[in-house]
């Protein structure tokens, strides 16, 4: 059995069909929406998503792991569960829908929704893919395309959140990270975590598939960590600095330099604070 931050028994699930049939349970009405699927461990449930046969469907495949041995962030960067749940969905993208570059924000959205349904408060968000609480990292997201048969694209949308224990730095000596457990006299039952962030993921791509990210970028912006602060945007070969003036309709960061305001979309990008 797992425990939590503060020695309460946080997880106490370790099969894979209990916490299935348990999800399904919290999911309630919602449960239609998803072809849910778990397993006791994997390397990346990205790249074991990516591999599933393409659904015919209209569902959302999710692929949950109890452990995760290899899983990932972007620029081969390691993202290390600990105490944490660690999931995928497979998400398939019609044809007229809108561009999916701003897809990773509108996940990062649904699952600081989420974290504060579970009762954290004041969950930001960080451009393009970290959920942060008090400024540590509480959940990763990482979203990649995948093409399939005929040209159809899915978008694989893996999420790691952490529920009750995180080291206070990664291994790889990254940026501070927090846990919910440490917000909340203890950490959710795995399955409520679980099912919370499907509903508010759900909601949040039916949305993106209607309207894109414009319709969400009111909401993206009321948690936007960074707006108006000096940062510095690294990777793709070059850094900038300016002031961020938070993200623009298409999910574009938009930085405020000498030589006017600069569009950055996201790509392999990392900010940081410039101060
Ligand atoms: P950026 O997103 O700005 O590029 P980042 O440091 O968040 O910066 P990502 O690639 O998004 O980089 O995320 C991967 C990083 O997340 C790892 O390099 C590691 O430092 C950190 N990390 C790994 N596991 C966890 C975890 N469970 N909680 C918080 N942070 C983690
Ligand atoms: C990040 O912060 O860079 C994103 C981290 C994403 C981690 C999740 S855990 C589930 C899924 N499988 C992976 O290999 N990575 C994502």
């Amino acid at each position: 059995m797992r425990s939590g931050a503060s020695g309460v028994p946080a997880l106490p699930l370790d099969h894979p069909a209990l916490l299935h049939e348990r999800t399904l349970r919290e999911l309630g009405p919602h449960a239609t929406r998803f072809a849910l699927e778990v397993v006791a461990e994997c390397g990346s449930t990205n790249d074991e998503l990516s591999l599933a046969a393409t659904r015919t469907d209209e569902r959302i495949a999710v692929l949950v792991a109890l452990h995760q041995r290899a899983g990932r962030g972007r620029r081969g960067r390691a993202w290390h569960a600990g105490d944490g749940l660690t999931f995928s969905c497979a998400w398939p993208i019609a044809p007229d829908a809108p561009p999916p570059s701003a897809l990773s924000l509108a996940a990062g959205l649904a699952v600081a929704e989420a974290i504060e349904d579970l009762g954290v408060r004041d969950v930001a968000l960080k451009w393009p893919n970290d959920v942060l609480v008090d400024g540590r990292k509480i959940a990763g997201i990482l979203v990649e395309l995948v093409s399939g048969q005929r040209h159809t694209q899915r978008a694989i949308i893996g999420i790691g959140a952490n529920l009750g224990s995180v080291p206070d730095y990664p291994p790889d000596g990254g940026r501070p990270a927090t846990a919910i457990a440490r917000h909340l006299p203890a950490a959710p039952a795995i399955e409520t975590a679980l099912a919370t962030i499907l509903v508010r993921l759900a909601a949040r791509l039916d949305a993106f598939a209607a309207g894109g990210f414009a319709a969400m970028q009111h909401d993206w912006s009321q948690r936007d960590a960074f707006a108006g602060h000096m940062v510095r945007i690294d990777g793709e070969g070059a850094s900038r600095s300016g002031r961020c003036e938070g993200v623009d309709a298409d999910g574009a960061l938009r930085l405020a330099t000498a030589s006017g305001i600069e569009r950055i979309l996201s790509g392999e990008l990392s900010l940081r604070s410039a101060a």
